[in-house]
């Protein structure tokens, strides 16, 4: 059985998608032992613990500096020794640290087709605010393995969706999410069942 753990800082509702499909039978080699959040108020945290996880808030606000911080947040994800970290809405920088220690490990999801409407400050309706100012008529979900630049890292899985006359932020976003909702759970089924392999940027699903 692969162990995950799922960073969180709010809602939780693709953290509730990984859940969902483990408790569906979708994910059937995998479970999550640990759910972390910076944001002790998260939503997320109360889904973890309804299921039995362990629920637990790291936040760069308690600690002296930053070093700080990543010293104690990488030693607490360590001490869990899981072999996939999924940053579910996970609004912290991770620290290189921790990027070299997972790497290839850790994935992202993130709203929008990457390379566009991504990286530093696109982050919950800015996202899909910039798409709609832009004009795009499609978007769409990405999943990506995380490298030090954010939202950079190489593609594991993309769904695409119509943008709509009329859409607002939020509408847009309700859809995105629910392709959100679909290609996360499946890229943890595929990364535990060993299916995805990495060759530079590329990432193949065998
Ligand atoms: C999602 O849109 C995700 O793509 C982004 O943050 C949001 C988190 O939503 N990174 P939730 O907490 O999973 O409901």
């Amino acid at each position: 059985m692969l162990k995950v753990a799922v960073l969180v800082s709010g809602g939780g509702t693709n953290l509730q998608a990984i859940l969902d499909a483990i408790d569906e039978g979708r994910i059937t080699n995998a479970q999550v032992d640990v759910v972390i959040s910076n944001n002790p108020g998260a939503y997320a945290l109360e889904r973890a613990k309804g299921h039995g996880i362990e629920a637990l808030c790291i936040s760069p606000k308690d600690y002296e500096s930053r070093a700080a911080f990543n010293e104690a947040f990488l030693a607490k994800l360590d001490s869990y020794q899981v072999d996939l970290v999924v940053l579910a809405g996970f609004l912290v920088v991770i620290p290189e640290q921790m990027i070299a220690r997972y790497r290839n490990r850790i994935i992202n999801i993130h709203p929008s087709l990457i390379p566009s409407f991504c990286g530093k400050g696109f982050y919950g309706l800015k996202v899909h605010e910039a798409a709609l100012g832009y004009g795009v008529k499609v978007s769409g979900a990405t999943v990506h393995f995380v490298e030090a630049d954010v939202d950079a890292g190489a593609i594991v899985m993309q769904r695409a969706g119509s943008v709509e006359d009329g859409d607002t932020p939020e509408s847009l976003q309700a859809r995105v999410l629910k392709a959100e909702h679909e290609i996360l759970p499946l890229c943890v089924k595929l990364l535990c069942e060993g299916r995805v392999a990495k060759e530079g940027r590329k990432v193949y699903i065998r």
